[in-house]
């Protein structure tokens, strides 16, 4: 089945069986339990990151819900995973992942391919999950890899300067290491890692998944094994997704493939006309620079929707900009069907070492499903603005 049919289809495959045409919903905290032992062992059995047993019911939701089984079985199909888990957050999701593969297994080496989001950079530096991180660029894993590494974490394309890595090289240096794949830019419409060898595909489904601004959670994709490890870490230390979350995600899951090539074509159209405009140093979007590692073609099946650029006149005009525009806005976040503009050095990279945060004129747009022509008037009288003096009197 071709990935827009599995985005309308996955997870509904008992539906007309159960009678009903739209998602169930199961906002229930706590299950009527069968009797002690039954209902103890099922407990045992998803505290230990395991499914509930089928005469034990589901118990408590903080182990089980099946809204949000039933979403994780579709995002599950469109990474082409074999199971996923969620998670009340990206972040959520990430920290599972470090304490699934470092503290939980003995292990306490983490290597880190930067640029990453400013979170998850933020999270790995601060050594809050006991574990010890090298920071390294895509070519250095190797070296880094250690006999106690037990994760290697990479992000593409990278946030905010939208670096493609390459997953299946990156892979290759880990050797036996699992990599986490951070595929929140990509989407599963575009990307998917696990079949190019990485043990984990996580998303902030916060993002395009959830596509419409109202849902924070996040999922990770991967091998039954991998998941059975962070659901344990899940039902220990809380980070499920809530039903309403799953129901919505799974909902926008339906037009994700339609939305993501909709703002990818509207994102194309402005990426071209924004490294023409005098005002624009350079444009960050794959592809523009003509893909000379060829990992367009390899890894990923379009070029996405997230633009960064860096303004000629720095911090001042990204100010100006940010405060200038009237359908872009002005707010963190991304991947939703409107358009947003945020300056990551002052937000979402804020956390991050000085060294590897983004320079200060450098903005990042989430292209939305706006009509283009509207976009890139908006973002043309945006940048009138943004003009030094010298340069509006050219
Ligand atoms: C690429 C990426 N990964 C992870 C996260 C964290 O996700 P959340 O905000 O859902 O916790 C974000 C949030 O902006 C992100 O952009």
């Amino acid at each position: 089945m071709h990935s827009d049919s599995v985005a309308v289809h996955a997870g509904r495959e008992d539906l007309t069986a159960l009678g009903v045409h739209a998602l169930p919903l199961d906002l229930s905290s706590t299950n009527p339990l069968p009797d002690i032992l039954r209902g103890g062992e099922s407990y045992e059995s998803m505290a230990t990151g395991g499914y509930p047993l089928p005469d034990g019911g589901a118990v408590y939701a903080r182990l089980w819900n099946p809204t949000v089984a039933r979403f994780e079985s579709a995002l599950a199909r469109l990474e082409r995973a074999d199971t996923a888990v969620a998670f009340g957050s990206g972040m959520a999701a990430m920290t599972a992942a470090i304490l699934a593969h470092t503290t939980m297994i003995g292990r306490r080496h983490v290597v880190a391919v930067r640029p990453l989001y400013g979170g998850t950079d933020h999270l790995l530096a601060t050594g809050l999950l006991g574990a010890e991180v090298t920071f390294c660029e895509e070519a250095g894993v190797a070296g880094a890899v250690r006999p106690d590494t037990g994760l290697v974490i990479l992000e593409t394309p990278a946030n905010p300067t939208l670096d493609l890595v390459d997953i299946a090289a990156v892979v290759a240096q880990a050797g036996t290491v699992p990599v986490l794949v951070d595929n929140t830019f990509a989407t599963p419409v575009l990307q998917n890692p696990v079949t190019l060898g990485a043990a984990m595909a996580l998303h902030s489904a916060t993002k395009y998944l959830g596509g419409h601004g109202d849902v924070v959670a996040g999922v990770i994709a991967c091998g039954e094994e991998t998941a059975s490890r962070l659901r344990q870490v899940r039902a220990v230390t809380g980070g499920l997704l809530h039903p309403l979350g799953a129901y919505l995600l799974h909902r926008g899951l339906t037009t994700l493939p339609i939305r993501v090539r909709a703002q990818q074509d509207n994102a194309v159209r402005i990426a071209e006309w924004l490294a023409e405009h005098p005002a624009v140093e350079r444009v960050f979007y794959p592809g523009l620079d003509g893909d000379p590692r060829g990992l367009l073609n390899r890894q990923m099946r379009g070029t996405g929707a997230m633009i960064s650029l860096a303004l000629r006149d720095g911090f001042e005009a990204a100010g100006r900009i940010t405060a200038r525009t009237r359908l872009f806005t002005h707010a963190v976040s991304l991947g939703g069907v409107d358009s947003l503009i945020q300056h990551p050095a002052a937000l979402t990279h804020r956390p991050v070492a000085p060294e590897a945060r983004p320079s200060a004129g450098v903005v990042r747009l989430s292209i939305g499903l706006e009509h283009v022509d509207d976009l890139v008037e908006d973002l043309d009288q945006a940048l009138a603005a943004a003009r030094t003096p010298v340069l509006s009197a050219r």
